[in-house]
């Protein structure tokens, strides 16, 4: 099957640290299951990606820290950037995220919302928030995650 026909997971992951970097290789490991023959996925950092990225994708998954009670300055600014340029091209865009916070977390959900709000994607999965002292199996979580949505995309159901 070439390319052209798969769908397009866009993996943009803020990974700062040795635990958010496992993070974001789960991301792509999940999305990378053998039995998805269909998703092509493409990981970038926030400050790699842009509008044009969205705009070629099928599904996106978003990963931050929450620094300070809000998402990365990173992703915002990703945000900042392809938010009017994708606006009234991508409603309906299935997405999810994830948020590593050492301690909270909810103020990085609640912003993010607001915006995938604003933007009309639509969440395939609830936010996963991985809380306090980091735990091993926050990697399994978030694998599953992108295999959820990468299945969702390619069975269409998403
Ligand atoms: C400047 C700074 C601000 C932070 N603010 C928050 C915060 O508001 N809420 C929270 O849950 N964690 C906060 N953290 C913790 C980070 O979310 C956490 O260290 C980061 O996700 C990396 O995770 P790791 O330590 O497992 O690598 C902050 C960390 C830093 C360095």
């Amino acid at each position: 099957m070439t390319s052209e026909f798969k769908k397009q997971l866009l993996i943009i992951a803020h990974a700062p640290s040795e635990n958010t970097r496992l993070l974001r290789d789960a991301a792509f490991s999940g999305a990378s299951h053998p039995d998805l023959e269909q998703v092509n996925y493409v990981v970038k950092a926030p400050l790699e990606a842009g509008p044009e990225d969205v705009l070629a994708c099928d599904a996106i998954l978003l990963g931050t820290t929450e620094n300070l009670g809000y998402m990365s300055g990173a992703l915002k600014d990703f945000f900042d950037r392809s938010y009017y340029p994708v606006l009234e091209k991508k409603q309906g865009l299935p997405c999810a995220l994830y948020i590593r916070a050492g301690h909270d977390g909810t103020g990085t959900q609640r912003a993010v919302e607001s915006i995938v709000t604003g933007l009309r994607w639509r969440w395939v999965q609830p936010p996963l928030i991985l809380r306090g002292e980091w735990q091993p199996s926050f990697v399994d979580q978030v694998e599953e995650l992108s295999m959820t949505l990468a299945f969702s995309v390619e069975s269409g159901i998403a």
